[in-house]
């Protein structure tokens, strides 16, 4: 039997009657559709985020693709992100009719390399043929992307900027959180996110009233202020009621669940030092650790070795997403994204999550040990 990756299992025995009590109090009122817990949670996450509005939706996909909607993102317009990151990150710029244009990475941190994005928006200006409109930056693993220098580029290029942090949320940098940077931030509640639900959901976090209006209306069909008269062309991407009330219990402990994650990855770094490669967090960065990733030279060999030690691991990226089918069509950076492509062959992260105990660590970090030993040996 493999160990718990993520354990949502121990979470839940730590919340159950809190969450429970949550969802009877939905079957109960019966507003399973735009309840009251919905807005209750937008302000929750309003106030731990630090934003002046926070819309709630399906799915952290689409929590990026309604803002591209809300700008008016459209064909010949080109969106700057990370190749090395989730399909979704890439995958609703298409979907406007735009091109996302793939980006490498920083080494020590796997998030956006300023300095090869300003390189490839200098390239799509001077082939002419689309325009910069939008960078997307990516919270990868947990850690936040280099907002400062980031912001500073979309500032200069005139480019909104947005942080996808479906895996950081919660994450900071000099004590602010990556919207004090973005126009908007973004986030997943997939159950395996830090902050998850039991089903699908996701969140648009921005200081802008005009654009959260128009998110407003976006995500329930294109609404205007007469119910039959639809203003603009949406979608439905409403958060359920029930997510709703989930979170804003999950969302009490999270803080707290924030710092055991910390301690689970400091941990890691001590015990794993001189191993394999151990991640660094940005300076003046706190990660929300929505994986504990490390890099091993033989990757796949650890891999099935730790999986012979009931240790379940998972590859995050395998095949960056420029390399994918659906995306090689597309415009990538510079003389190609190096980093993002010797990551993709070394990286594998370890099972993590707020309740991961020293004795199961042990286990972990004994397993990754002894191959290395091993392995130096033969
Ligand atoms: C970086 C990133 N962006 C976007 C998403 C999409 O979130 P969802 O699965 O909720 O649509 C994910 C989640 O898997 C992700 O990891």
């Amino acid at each position: 039997m493999l160990m718990p990756f993520i354990d949502l299992q121990s979470q839940r025995a730590r919340l159950k009657s809190d969450i429970d009590r949550a969802i009877a109090r939905v079957l109960e009122h019966g507003q399973f559709i735009l309840g009251p817990e919905v807005s209750r949670l937008e302000a929750d996450l309003a106030a731990f985020g630090e934003a002046r509005h926070v819309l709630s939706c399906a799915n952290g996909t689409e929590a990026i693709v309604l803002p591209l909607m809300a700008w008016g993102i459209g064909p010949g317009d080109a969106v700057f992100c990370p190749s090395f990151s989730f399909a979704a990150t890439a995958e609703v710029v298409p979907w406007l009719g735009a091109a996302p244009v793939f980006v490498d990475v920083l080494e020590e941190t796997y998030n956006l390399d300023p300095a090869h994005l300003e390189r490839a928006i200098a390239e799509v200006k001077a082939k002419g043929e689309l325009t910069p409109r939008v960078i997307i930056a990516v919270d990868l693993f947990g850690q936040p992307a280099d907002y400062p220098k980031i912001a500073e580029i979309a500032r200069r290029e005139g480019l909104k900027l947005i942080a996808d942090s479906a895996q950081g949320f919660g994450c900071t940098l000099h004590g602010r959180h990556p919207l004090s940077w973005a126009d908007v931030a973004t986030t997943s509640f997939f159950p395996a996110k830090p902050l998850g639900a039991y089903g699908d959901g996701g969140a648009v976090l921005t200081d802008d009233s005009e654009l959260h209006a128009v998110l407003l209306s976006l995500r329930n069909h294109g609404a205007g202020g007469d119910k039959y008269d639809n203003v603009r062309i949406g979608m439905n991407s409403r958060l359920d009621t029930i997510q709703a009330a989930i979170l804003i219990e999950k969302l009490k402990a999270f803080p707290d669940e924030i710092e055991r994650r910390n301690a689970v990855a400091a941990r890691y770094g001590e015990l794993l030092a001189g191993y394999v490669r151990t991640p660094a967090v940005i300076a003046g960065g706190v990660s929300t650790w929505a994986q504990y990733t490390v890099e091993a030279d033989d990757r796949d060999g650890l891999m099935a070795s730790l999986r012979e030690d009931g240790i379940p691991t998972a590859a995050y990226y395998p095949k960056p997403i420029h390399r994918q089918s659906a995306y090689r069509r597309y415009p990538v950076g510079g003389n190609g994204l190096p980093v993002t492509d010797a990551k993709a062959g070394r990286v594998v992260s370890l099972p993590m999550h707020a309740d991961l105990d020293e004795a199961r660590q042990d286990l972990v970090v004994a397993a990754v040990r002894r191959f290395v030993e091993r392995r130096a040996a033969a």
